[in-house]
């Protein structure tokens, strides 16, 4: 009897075996020969350190589970785009614009930089940040490199530029860090909601069309999430719900746009793969689950006074169960809430998760 549970055992253990190998297969060959991140905090992994900025992360207790410590990533841990890169089988993470030197740029580039919005001027009541036209400048002179890098055969470089990824996670500060700041910025006395998200969408669309130029194919854009909900959101609105869900429907305009503006790419730009990962769909589904999680309150110390700071105070106090609450600071997520987000984005786990499908699907397109 014992014998014949052990010879079970060993077989089950053999299975369970296989199957790691088999994932690790899987997960451990790289997908794609480069990955290349546009947007803003939600991805930044550094390009603000030297930026005379408000919105850096470079400080304890920013980092407090990052094996380097405090790197400009806004989150204890890793972000959403090391989620992804992850995923995607890369087994560094992509090297901020602000450092990345030599062949390493043959992986990919991260552009992101807190603050920053689709806008020129969004976030400029922080200090200086790399807009999205810069990033595309940027990435103007990564491109350059590259073919420099492949003999300068133009052809070659390209067909390497067509099988990248490319990351575009942008526009939350376009909001918080602009037409929700009437007393910085005119935009909420110009336009109205349905204008605004116009104006931003149709900017956007501008700076797709300079990216699909430079060669890129492969194209995931995210949804912003409920900014109303966040806790620089209850903040701004002393928790008044019809001012939070105000910013929330604000945000849902945009984000309706940018999926027509997905379909119309995908239906006129030959080649080009959008997809569009709906922030919203995980947000409300994975919050049903959070349960017992705190999701009103940051992590970390965060100044209220005399404005609302999205950043912890450096070298503040943070929480000891940083798996228990869903924001790091007043709006970013903890490594938890990104290992959940980039999960899905990377492979739906409901079919409303990605639109028309997930970075799995179109690293593999
Ligand atoms: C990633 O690391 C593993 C183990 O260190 C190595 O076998 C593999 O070749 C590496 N993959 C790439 C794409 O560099
Ligand atoms: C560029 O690379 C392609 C593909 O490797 C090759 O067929 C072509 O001859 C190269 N062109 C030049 C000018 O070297
Ligand atoms: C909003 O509500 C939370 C939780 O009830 C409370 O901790 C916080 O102080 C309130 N904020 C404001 C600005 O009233
Ligand atoms: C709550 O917010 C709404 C919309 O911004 C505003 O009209 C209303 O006066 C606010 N209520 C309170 C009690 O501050
Ligand atoms: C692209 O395709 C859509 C249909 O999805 C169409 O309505 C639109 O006018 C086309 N042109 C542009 C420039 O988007
Ligand atoms: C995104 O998710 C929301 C909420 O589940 C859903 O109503 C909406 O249709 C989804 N959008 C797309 C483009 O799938
Ligand atoms: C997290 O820890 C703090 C103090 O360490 C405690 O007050 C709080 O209730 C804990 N939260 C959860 C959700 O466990």
């Amino acid at each position: 009897m014992a014998c014949q549970m052990k010879k079970i055992l060993l077989l089950l253990l053999v299975v369970l075996l296989l199957v790691l190998n088999l994932q690790h297969c899987v997960d451990g060959t790289q997908q794609v020969p480069c990955f290349f991140i546009f947007g803003d905090s939600l991805s930044d992994n550094g390009n603000n350190n030297n930026l005379v900025t408000m919105a850096k992360a470079n400080y304890q207790p920013y980092g407090i589970d990052f094996p380097e410590g405090p790197t400009g990533r806004f989150t204890n841990g890793r972000n959403l785009v090391d989620i992804i890169a992850e995923h995607l089988g890369f087994n560094n993470s992509i090297p901020p614009f602000a450092t990345a030197r030599g062949q390493e740029i043959l992986k990919g580039v991260n552009y992101a930089s807190g603050a920053a919005g689709i806008r020129e001027e969004t976030g400029q009541q922080q200090g200086d940040r790399i807009s999205l036209d810069r990033q595309l400048l940027n990435h103007q002179v990564t491109v350059s490199n590259i073919k420099n890098l492949l003999g300068n055969n133009e052809s070659l470089a390209t067909a390497y530029l067509n099988k990248c990824i490319y990351s575009v996670a942008i526009g939350s500060n376009d909001y918080l860090n602009n037409y929700f700041l009437p007393q910085f910025y005119p935009t909420s006395r110009i336009y109205n909601q349905k204008q605004y998200a116009t104006v931003l969408v149709q900017q956007l669309s501008q700076q797709l069309l300079t990216l699909h130029k430079l060669g890129a194919l492969k194209i995931a854009l995210y949804g912003l999430g409920f900014l109303g909900h966040t806790p620089v959101g209850l903040t701004m609105c002393r928790n008044n719900s019809s001012c939070v869900d105000n910013i929330d429907n604000a945000v849902a305009l945009f984000n309706d746009k940018v999926v027509t503006l997905v379909n119309n790419f995908n239906n006129n730009l030959t080649n080009a793969k959008f997809i569009y990962i709906n922030t919203t769909e995980i947000s409300l589904s994975s919050s049903s689950s959070e349960g017992s999680m705190v999701t009103n309150v940051p992590c970390c110390e965060v100044l209220t006074n005399p404005q609302p700071q999205a950043e912890c105070i450096p070298f503040g106090t943070a929480c000891g169960n940083r798996s228990q609450y869903s924001f790091w600071d007043a709006v970013h997520q903890t490594e938890v809430g990104y290992v959940v987000y980039g999960g899905r984005a990377y492979r739906a786990q409901s079919p409303a998760d990605a639109y028309p499908n997930d970075i799995e699907h179109l690293a593999q397109s």
